[in-house]
């Protein structure tokens, strides 16, 4: 009997461990959730009896930040552990086994000892955990809360260890901005360089009925301290004024009100006119101001708790007190007195530059970088307090590697904020793994050496270097109302670094990333191991592929952002300018010979910037125009530096997908597909980056690789070079997005192609890749066979699937990949390609590849 009980209870045990197993790894998850997701430990029930029996929340109003926090433990308690905890919202009767969360004063009310607790600064916590015995203290409502998740981020991690500390925010200002317009339409939808589907908040003009949405997206932000949300776009539109508007954002801050996030609003400078019907909107015009102050009052009216506002002006054409003749400051101070009454701050942007005017063949010292400084050094100590200057963190635009803005080291009696960008517009929209932790940290660690003192950035942005009340973070996210928010799993790590880092910008980049890894997809180490190595390799990878020696993204600025196209950074106003002619590259940001940026550092700074011999390579053509015969420090030329580069780091984009096929059973189907398709996708197209940038330069200089690769590509067959039958040859423009500059198209909208060949290699077993374009006009099909047998077929529909800005031609953006794995082709056997055009898309193909395995070209 004994021994079939003892057979019975480990039946049991091994079902109730499978039947883990199966749910892990079954339960579909589709990212809503994102890191808060309360995933079971393994065998929770073992940690009952170490975990508190009560909630106590010192709040039952519903909308308050510590009710949200007895609800929030609640539900980690089940999830986690599978415990159900009752939340009371007073002490009494209450046994000592509680969690027990509240503000400073509540906690002092109970006659609890507050001289236990450390100072705490606004947003702050203290956090007790001893045995079952848990206190969350928080100097405000919002701060109980983020102590509440800090305490679930460690449950939920496996760390139940004992602990008391005190955990204050390093800068007030933690906020982020999205960009969503509020009527649909425009090239990018309703999101600006928003990757992750419509807006969460407006639709045709309103703000939306159901904001289930953003009540999440609230918990998320919440999650990881961040106190403020910008929810329209900076490209601002008036109609956001107006009363069925206000009545909506009034419902907007009332879901987030919960989660201790505020609202803050994006204007548009010229509203008293547009909207007011006044003659004028200048900012000193007495009845603009009269016009500001008023609208102000009924916005408060709306939302007592607004943040403040966000005010793009004078920029990308948006209106501005430079209409007017009026300083930026006398604009930001129109907005600043209005709000100040209420408390309300204003996020005055320095993104401000002419980009109508600079002429790069004229001017050798002609410089879109100066701008911020030309414009804002000279107004420092010109703001109203209540006024904070938010500086892109680069001078140009969130480029893949910038040096940090001057401007943070002029303004020392004006408070600043730095604007980072979690959207990655330039860095891969998303469909490109690029975990950005690693370059905020360069650009947070940096030290300015202001009046040869240590000045971090980090510390500048806190207030703490000069003494400012205010200053922070803004970073623009830009989620949309697919599940995985960003349109990438992966990418959500970022979200969760710019939190954690705007908290504590001391954290390290790797440990933040590990503790998203584990909240995300479990606890595994290999599952840790693998995505953080990917992840902390994918911002150099994409650097070297993209564009590196401080050149910028070299993306195609003036269409998308997205793929390849070096060309078009030159000769236009825009100024993201290259400078590259046939013998050198590189923009001359010397004092003594260029366009004068570097004097705008302090002393230390720009004497480094200055000379050739003291710039780090990584920003070598950011400061300096050289020949591409110039020897790096690593004694390389910068040309073949280049080539090589971007053969590393597409190499290195190809092991991202064994990487994370190593984990296939250990995350579920549902995320571990989507991931796939998106990482397999990346290592195509950082092909394409690597043979485009490759061959421009290599027609551009004349000078050959080295290593015998630009140009050189010895498994592939050009689609023009093949028997074409209703297919046709097409010139690709720009020319360096199509292999030998030629793709081929069908001769018609309506009728198919064929392109054939014999395979001219050694009979074996070949990866069989197809390059082609997938353009937003059309779904066109295509057949793969092999004499007559079909390898594959497949859509060009990834318009509808990957999310990044598509395009309407044959170039580096629409140019993709697709491999058939492990094909046996024979010497001779007939390849064929079959092309259905749809719609406006003309079935183009640009080559095959018969790649042997472990080959990537
Ligand atoms: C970039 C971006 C624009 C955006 C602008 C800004 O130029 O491409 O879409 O409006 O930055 O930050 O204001």
């Amino acid at each position: 009997m004994a021994g079939a009980a003892v057979f019975a209870s480990s039946f049991k045990m091994m079902l109730s461990f499978l039947l883990f197993i199966f749910l892990g790894l079954v339960a579909a998850e589709d990212g809503l959730d994102g890191w808060l997701r309360y995933a079971a430990l393994p065998q929770a029930n073992r940690y009952h009896h170490l975990l508190p029996s009560d909630i106590i929340a010192l709040n039952s109003t519903k909308s308050s930040p510590i009710y949200t926090a007895g609800i929030e433990l609640q539900d980690g308690f089940n999830g986690i552990f599978g415990k159900k905890l009752r939340i009371s919202h007073e002490t009494r009767g209450k046994p000592r086994s509680s969690v027990l969360v509240g503000t400073l004063d509540a906690y002092s009310n109970l006659g609890r000892d507050a001289g236990d607790v450390p100072e705490l600064e606004a947003d702050g916590f203290w956090l007790s955990i001893k045995g079952r015995n848990v206190q969350i203290v928080g100097q405000n409502e919002r701060g109980a809360l983020y102590g509440a998740f800090e305490y679930l981020s460690r449950l939920a991690q496996g760390d139940l260890k004992p602990t008391t500390f005190v955990s204050n925010p390093d800068a007030p200002i933690r906020w982020v901005n999205q960009w969503d317009n509020l009527q649909d339409g425009g090239t990018h939808g309703s999101v600006e360089r928003g990757y992750g589907g419509p807006s969460i908040f407006f639709k045709d003009g309103f703000v939306k009925d159901d904001l289930t949405r953003v009540g999440q997206y609230g918990r998320l932000l919440a999650s990881i301290g961040v106190n403020a949300i910008v929810a329209n776009n900076v490209n601002a539109n008036f109609t956001v004024l107006s009363d069925r508007n206000l009545e909506g954002l009034k419902r907007i801050a009332d879901e987030l009100r919960p989660y201790g996030v505020q609202l803050g609003m994006s204007l548009y400078f010229a509203s008293p006119q547009e909207f007011g019907g006044l003659d004028t909107f200048d900012p000193l015009d007495e009845q603009v101001i009269q016009w500001w102050d008023d609208m102000t009052d009924k916005i408060y009216e709306h939302i007592p708790d607004m943040a403040g506002y966000l005010v793009k002006a004078n920029s990308e054409g948006q209106p501005g007190p430079m209409t007017y003749n009026r300083t930026l400051s006398e604009g930001a101070n129109l907005f600043a007195r209005a709000i100040k009454p209420h408390g309300g701050i204003v996020m005055f942007r320095a993104f401000v530059y002419d980009h109508t005017t600079l002429n790069q063949t004229l001017d050798w010292k002609a410089d879109r970088a100066n701008a911020a400084v030309d414009y804002f050094g000279e107004l420092d100590g010109e703001f109203d307090d209540n006024v904070v200057v938010q500086i892109k963190y680069g001078p140009i635009d969130f480029q893949v590697r910038e040096p940090v803005s001057p401007l943070f080291a002029n303004l020392h009696k004006t408070s600043s904020a730095i604007e980072l960008q979690i959207t990655q517009e330039y860095l891969g929209q998303q469909c490109h793994l690029v975990y950005l932790g690693p370059l905020w940290k360069t650009i947070l660690d940096f030290d300015l050496r202001v009046d040869d003192k240590p000045s971090a950035v980090s510390d500048i942005i806190s207030g703490k270097r000069f003494d400012r009340k205010l200053g922070g973070y803004a970073g623009v996210v830009n989620v949309g109302t697919n599940t995985t928010w960003l349109g990438s799993h992966l990418a959500m790590s970022n979200l969760y670094a710019y939190g954690r880092m705007a908290w504590n910008p001391r954290a390290g980049s790797k440990e933040i990333l590990q503790d998203w890894t584990r909240l995300t997809f479990g606890l595994d180490r290999r599952v840790v191991d693998t995505i953080t190595k990917m992840s902390m390799e994918s911002w150099r990878a994409y650097e070297n592929y993209s564009g590196n020696l401080g050149i910028q993204t070299l993306t195609d600025i003036l269409y998308g952002h997205y793929g390849p196209n070096p060309g078009s950074q030159d000769h236009n106003p825009w100024g993201q300018w290259t400078r590259a002619d046939s013998d050198s590259i590189g923009m001359d940001r010397t004092v003594w010979n260029g366009t004068g940026f570097s004097g705008q550092y302090p002393p230390e700074i720009a004497a480094q910037y200055e000379k050739v011999e003291t710039t780090p390579d990584d920003l070598l053509l950011w400061f300096h125009h050289v020949p591409y015969t110039h020897r790096l420090k690593s004694g390389k030329t910068v040309i073949q530096h280049f080539y090589d580069a971007h053969y590393e780091g597409s190499a290195k984009a190809q092991t991202f997908v064994p990487q994370w096929e190593s984990l296939r059973g250990k995350i579920d189907k549902e995320r571990y597909e989507h991931t796939l398709h998106r990482l397999v996708y990346q290592a195509g197209h950082s092909l394409v980056w690597r043979d485009t940038v490759n061959g421009f330069y290599r027609k551009m200089s004349g000078i050959a690789d080295a290593k015998k690769r630009v140009w050189n590509h010895k498994y592939r067959i050009e689609a023009e070079s093949m028997k074409l039958s209703g297919y046709e040859l097409y010139a690709v423009d720009p020319h360096s997005t199509a292999s030998n500059a030629t793709a081929i198209v069908t001769c018609s909208n309506s009728t198919m192609g064929i392109a054939e060949t014999t395979s001219p290699f050694r009979s074996g077993t070949y990866d069989l890749a197809v390059n082609y374009y997938d353009l937003a006009i059309g779904r066109s099909q295509w057949e793969l066979f092999v004499n007559n047998r079909r390898i594959g077929t497949w859509e060009g529909d990834s318009e509808y699937v990957l999310g990044h800005a598509p395009s309407i031609y044959i170039d580096g953006i629409s140019a993709m990949r697709i491999t058939f794995p492990r094909v046996k082709v024979r010497k001779n056997d007939k390849i064929k390609i079959v092309g259905k055009p749809d719609g406006d898309e003309p079935a183009p193909v640009d080559y095959i590849s018969l790649l042997p395995p472990g080959k990537a070209d």
